[in-house]
């Protein structure tokens, strides 16, 4: 008998390959601690509501506690028929405690329950990611704060355009994910939800209080609706958006570095380089390229899953279990890619010469406008005068640097001897002074943000 009798390879009651399609265990029992956690939580509010005593209460609380233990230790063993973690875990407390094992399921659903272990599970992780968070950006402060002195060429469509700290480009790295770090402080509380209580879809009929659940498991606040409660993913759409915004963040730093690695600016500490098998002068920048290129997938899972959820009609469907691979992946990618790319901060050198070297006068035609925009030119005149200026200097082959003044008095008659002092990377970035911009007090207060940013943490 049985769904699949219909023969052919269908002869048993279950088809082997229909148990393996539907099986989670595999991946959800990484959930254990958090499966345990709830139904201890349950055990104790059934209490409330007279289905149980106090004593065979305790007495699942202590059989789960073994059941713990047993996870804790590699001691779990799985049975073919242990179909998720929440199988599992009833099933192996129940060998343990005997029949009152089957109590504990009363007015509960695997649907509530798996809702509930999956938030939990996914606030722990998050809040350890945020903790991650405070290793990469110490990591970037750091790099900043050696590196505030340097100066080097800033790009806009990858050409030179003018010059700033390399310190200062550092920290243009660590504010997306200061603003990481506030979004995942934002979504922590709404994933911190219980719905335990909310049963299959309708709600509990024996009346358990989850409030005091809530409490119990230390969580933020209570699902509102249960029809909502047993189907609500957005807890895991928002990590797998948080998820793709991060690694985005950090695909931008790492084809940044990439680049400078290009011009040796930089160079990789052999810990986050590798050779090629053929090669043997080839040392490439394997970690940047993997913290450039997760973010594919990343969007990947968040579309995917969004596409899951498109359509689906409430309750509860099993559609909802391909929430979990996608889910941990992004977890397990986040933290690889935080200690990865903390690694990469910390030990890459920064070849002062080299990025001095790929300064040049040229980058000051911006400057040498402004110094006729504070002779009184209107600046679209000074932008013009500036712009002769490079077309004289690339047709005499020198630098713009290297024009004299009566070649420059040619341009334009307010030029006098100071102009020579535009020649002055330094002064160039001093002058930038504006909040948020390149001078050294604001690169030193940008550095105080971030700071302030870890300590919060
Ligand atoms: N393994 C399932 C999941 O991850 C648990 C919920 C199963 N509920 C059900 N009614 N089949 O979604």
């Amino acid at each position: 008998g049985g769904l699949f009798a219909a023969g052919g390879r269908f002869s048993g009651s279950t088809d082997p390959v229909m148990e393996k399609f539907n099986a989670s265990i595999s991946f959800d029992k990484r959930m254990w601690r958090e499966d345990i956690d709830g139904s201890m939580a349950y055990a104790r509010a059934l209490t409330g509501t007279g289905i149980i005593t106090q004593a065979e209460s305790d007495a699942l609380v202590a059989g789960l506690e073994k059941v713990a233990a047993e996870w804790a230790a590699g001691a779990f063993e799985l049975h073919p028929s242990d179909e998720d973690i929440h199988t599992a875990n009833e099933r192996r407390l129940t060998e343990i405690v005997g029949a009152l094992g089957g109590k504990l399921h009363t007015g509960r659903s695997r649907n509530d329950q798996v809702a509930l272990d999956t938030r939990m599970y996914l606030v722990k992780e998050e809040r350890r990611v945020m903790k991650e968070l405070a290793t990469l950006l110490a990591a970037g402060v750091r790099l900043a704060e050696d590196t505030k002195g340097l100066l080097c060429p800033g790009y806009t469509h990858l050409q030179p355009a003018q010059p700033v700290r390399f310190g200062h480009f550092v920290l243009s790295h660590l504010f997306p994910i200061v603003r990481d770090v506030e979004r995942l402080q934002q979504i922590i509380p709404r994933c911190n939800k219980s719905p335990l209580g909310c049963g299959a879809l309708a709600g509990n009929a024996f009346g358990v209080d989850r409030e005091s659940i809530r409490v119990d498991l230390g969580m933020d606040g209570l699902t509102e609706n249960s029809l909502d409660a047993v189907c609500d993913r957005d807890f895991v759409v928002d990590f797998l958006f948080w998820h793709s915004t991060f690694l985005m963040h950090i695909s931008q730093f790492a084809e940044d570095i990439i680049i400078l690695n290009l011009s040796k600016s930089v160079k990789m500490s052999d810990a986050y380089a590798t050779g090629s098998s053929l090669m043997p002068q080839k040392k490439n920048p394997d970690a940047l390229e993997l913290l450039r290129g997760k973010a594919g997938m990343a969007l990947g899972r968040l579309v995917g899953f969004m596409a899951t959820l498109k359509g689906l009609p409430r309750a509860y469907n099993k559609d909802l279990q391909e929430d979990k691979k996608g889910l941990f992946e992004s977890i397990d990618t986040t933290i690889d890619c935080i200690q990865i790319a903390t690694g990469v901060m910390a030990t890459m050198t920064v070849d002062k010469d080299k990025i001095a070297a790929n300064l040049c006068m040229e980058m000051l035609a911006t400057d040498l406008a402004d110094y006729l925009v504070r002779k009184g030119v209107p600046f679209r005149e000074t932008h013009h005068i500036s712009g002769a200026a490079v077309r004289m200097a690339e047709d005499k082959g020198v630098n713009i640097g290297q024009l004299s003044l009566a070649e420059l008095k040619s341009l334009h008659a307010s030029f006098e001897e100071d102009v020579m002092e535009v020649w002055n990377y330094e002064q160039s970035v001093e002058r930038k002074c504006s909040e948020g911009g390149t001078s050294l007090k604001m690169v030193e207060a940008q550095i105080t943000k971030i700071q302030a940013c870890i300590d919060s943490i």
